[in-house]
């Protein structure tokens, strides 16, 4: 339904700020909800629309709102108008604005009064594992803006890459260590980068920032009303600069080690003059984010100059050797007029002076440091971080860590419980954090960010006595075509099913009940193993398997496939519910659920934190299936993980199958050698073995052979390599 059917455009000499009127007599208008995102605090609707044209906005600065941040809009009687309590309160009304416009450009006639619940509403960026360029944060910023968050974590240093180019050290921004370290598994795999791989590493591991482009990107978001918060990662997280300047380093240590020498002044100099760079090429920045985090400090145990600080200062131990190098780099950042911020590492040895808490390992240390007096930003990786995966379908990209969907980035709340009601002004608010590791281009960015940021900006802005799960729901499929509109990408996977609980019913049937995060339009699934159409059945309350089935399920959007499909291949084949023997046993921390495991029908994701996956530490998997009587066998099939990244998972070398009618004599049906891929991406392999001939068999043998002893090279060398495997089916 349209909503502009009762008004009346009037001439362009209508009065300054309103060029159209709504007719307050004729029908209502269609009773569309109001969808703006973030939550608005107060929403008052009127009747009729407005048409919206060019300056036909009053606006104006009304500090009788207390918070700059604040506004009231006003649709009514022919005008438009947005009074903010500041500048950036005028700025979030027209963002409201834009929100409530529809595809024609009318406005339904409202009173909207909103402020924000935190003062610290932001998202980080990593542009040192991958670097990105000027054009593409200053879109980064438009999407931040638009979802009226007001700081940009600017992370510009890291192990990988240094971005900032700072005139007095050439080498920080040019010689850094992408160059040593592309692809930290090349040399292990013995693998030649391909043409295509060398160019991709060249174009997204290099690169840096100007200081003329942070002083244009720093502008560019002071339009927006946003803070652009440099860190500059120190003492640890830092092989860029230790390999260009390994003065700075223990003299102990191996180049681009990556960790300061606190025992050493001339670091501290070295850093100084950093900070008087960035202090002065991020003006706006009331912070300077020191980073802090993941220190490994062998390195100084080792060091003679670090032992000789130690004791000059009687410091105890290396925890308070880092409080040590923390507390003098605030002294100098707040003799700059600057407050210094760091992840929640730096409560360790004590906590500098002034410090706010960067919390990411959980709410922890937030809590603490606001319970202490100290102001504290929620940024718990459970809840925020956006490098975590989306879904737990196959389909999404490699991720890391944890599975953060949008109902769970909506739940995040920055203020504890725990914090004392006195402190609570100390939680200034939260972020979102995205690590690029794994994140090589702008539109994976994106895919990233949204729609999660959309969850997110509602958790920080809006009141939780406002927010409403349903209603966001709704919204969020409007979001998704103003994001199209808008030309940003983003991740449909809050329609993709999953299964949600499954289970074998009296009669041996298989009972599945799928779901999806958002649940605003139909599951289609068929059994056949072909992809769904739109004809397909409609899932309802759950799907009753009582034969061999490929399950296949799409939520379809507007008559068309959104997000991606989940696909559970061989239910109820004959090794389903089989008696399985062991010849190894299953590792105690990753049983898969125990000796049911794999043939329960219940298939693992690709992390290998799912518990469904089985795991055999160095040594084969040798299972023998009871099928409970003899079926005529064509084959076998059956999936693997390996992530070599961070993990001694490793895929099979070989597979070999025997069959048996009787469990006593038992006759060779396959064997083969299993290709090996170096990726250090996670994989699942499935592998599907068909027999030579068919086999009439009761009695199944499988034996996986397990990789061994991890060479050099391997992150893990030395120690024995692990299968994982989930699940088996026979055919
Ligand atoms: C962090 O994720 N290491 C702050
Ligand atoms: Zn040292």
């Amino acid at each position: 339904m349209k909503r502009h059917l009762t008004t009346i455009q009037l001439s362009t000499a209508a009065a300054a700020g309103a060029v159209a009127l709504c007719c307050a007599c004729g029908p209502q208008r269609a009773a569309e909800e109001i969808a703006v995102i973030p939550q608005p605090a107060r929403i008052v609707e009127g009747e009729g629309t407005i048409r919206w044209v060019a300056d036909s906005v009053r606006t104006a600065i009304d500090t009788s709102l207390r918070n700059p941040e604040a506004y009231r809009l006003t649709v009514a009687d022919g005008r438009m108008e947005v009074v903010g309590g500041g500048d950036a309160g005028i700025f979030y009304g027209l963002q409201t604005l834009e929100q409530l416009k529809d595809s024609a450009g009318y406005v339904p006639a409202v009173t909207i009064e909103d402020a924000p619940r935190f003062p610290w509403r932001g998202a980080h960026l990593d542009v040192s594992r991958h670097f990105f360029p000027k054009d593409f944060i200053k879109r980064y910023i438009d999407i931040l803006a638009y979802h009226k968050l007001n700081t940009f974590h600017w992370h510009l240093t890291d192990g990988i890459g240094w971005r900032l180019a700072i005139d007095r050290y050439p080498l920080l921004a040019r010689k850094a260590a992408w160059r040593k370290v592309k692809d930290p598994l090349a040399p292990w795999i013995g693998l030649e980068l391909s043409d295509e791989s060398r160019r991709d590493s060249t174009d997204t591991y290099g690169g840096y920032y100007t200081e003329a482009d942070i002083r244009e990107i720093v502008d560019y978001a002071r339009a927006r009303h946003i803070t652009v918060i440099p860190e500059i990662e120190m003492p640890g997280h830092s092989e860029a600069a230790t390999f260009a300047y390994p003065q700075f380093a223990c003299p102990t240590a191996k180049p681009g080690s990556g960790i300061y020498c606190p025992g050493n002044d001339s670091t501290f100099l070295f850093l100084q003059e950093i900070i008087d760079r960035v202090v002065e090429l991020f003006p706006d920045s009331p912070y300077i984010h020191i980073g802090g985090d993941e220190v490994g400090k062998e390195q100084w145990s080792g060091c003679p100059l670090c032992q000789a600080r130690k004791q000059a200062e009687g410091l105890k131990d290396e925890h308070e050797l880092q409080s040590y190098f923390v507390h003098r780099m605030e002294k100098y950042i707040n003799g700059k007029g600057k407050r210094m911020i760091g992840y929640d590492e730096i409560l360790e040895g004590g906590l500098a002076p002034n410090a706010t808490v960067m919390s990411w390992t959980g709410f922890e240390g937030g809590v603490r440091a606001a319970n202490a007096g100290h102001d504290a930003v929620m940024v718990p990786l459970d809840y925020v971080y956006f490098d975590h995966y989306q879904s737990q379908n196959p389909c999404e990209p490699q991720g890391w860590g944890g599975y953060n969907g949008v109902p769970r980035v909506y739940a995040f709340d920055p203020l504890r419980p725990e914090v004392a009601a006195d402190k609570r002004h100390h939680i200034l608010g939260g972020q979102a954090n995205i690590w690029t590791e794994n994140i090589r281009t702008p539109e994976h960015v994106e895919y990233m960010l949204l729609p999660r940021l959309a969850a997110l900006s509602e958790a920080l802005w809006t009141d939780t006595t406002a927010k409403d799960w349903l209603r966001f729901e709704r919204k969020l499929d409007r979001q998704y075509d103003r994001y199209a509109a808008r030309g940003w990408h983003y991740a449909e996977s809050a329609f993709t099913p999953y299964i949600a609980e499954q289970h074998f019913n009296d009669d041996g049937a298989l009972v599945i009940r799928l779901a999806t995060e958002v649940a605003l339009h139909p599951i289609r699934y068929t059994l056949d193993g072909s992809m769904p159409t739109a004809e397909a059945p409609v899932y309802a309350d759950s799907i009753v398997i009582t034969e061999p089935s490929t399950l296949t399920a799409v939520t379809f959007r507007r008559g068309k496939p959104a997000g991606c499909v989940l696909s559970s291949p061989r239910l109820l084949n004959p090794a389903t519910g089989a008696k399985v023997t062991y010849a190894y046993p299953y590792h105690s921390a990753y049983t898969g659920g125990g000796d049911s495991a794999l043939v329960d029908n219940r298939y693992a994701f690709k992390r290998g934190d799912d518990p469904a996956w089985q795991g055999f530490e160095g040594t084969n998997l040798d299972v023998t299936l009871d099928l409970g009587s003899v079926w005529r066998l064509e084959g076998v099939w059956m999936r693997f993980l390996q992530h070599i990244g961070s993990t001694s998972v490793m895929l099979p070398t070989r597979l070999k199958v025997w069959t048996s009618a009787d469990g006593k004599r038992y006759t060779e049906a396959a064997d083969v050698a299993v290709e090996q891929d170096s990726t250090s991406e996670v994989i699942i392999r499935p592998l599907e073995i068909r027999f030579g001939q068919a086999a009439e068999a009761r009695f199944v043998r499988i034996e996986a052979t397990n990789r061994g002893i991890l060479p050099e090279g391997h992150p893990r060398a030395g120690s024995p390599a692990w299968i994982f495997a989930d699940e088996i089916a026979v055919y």
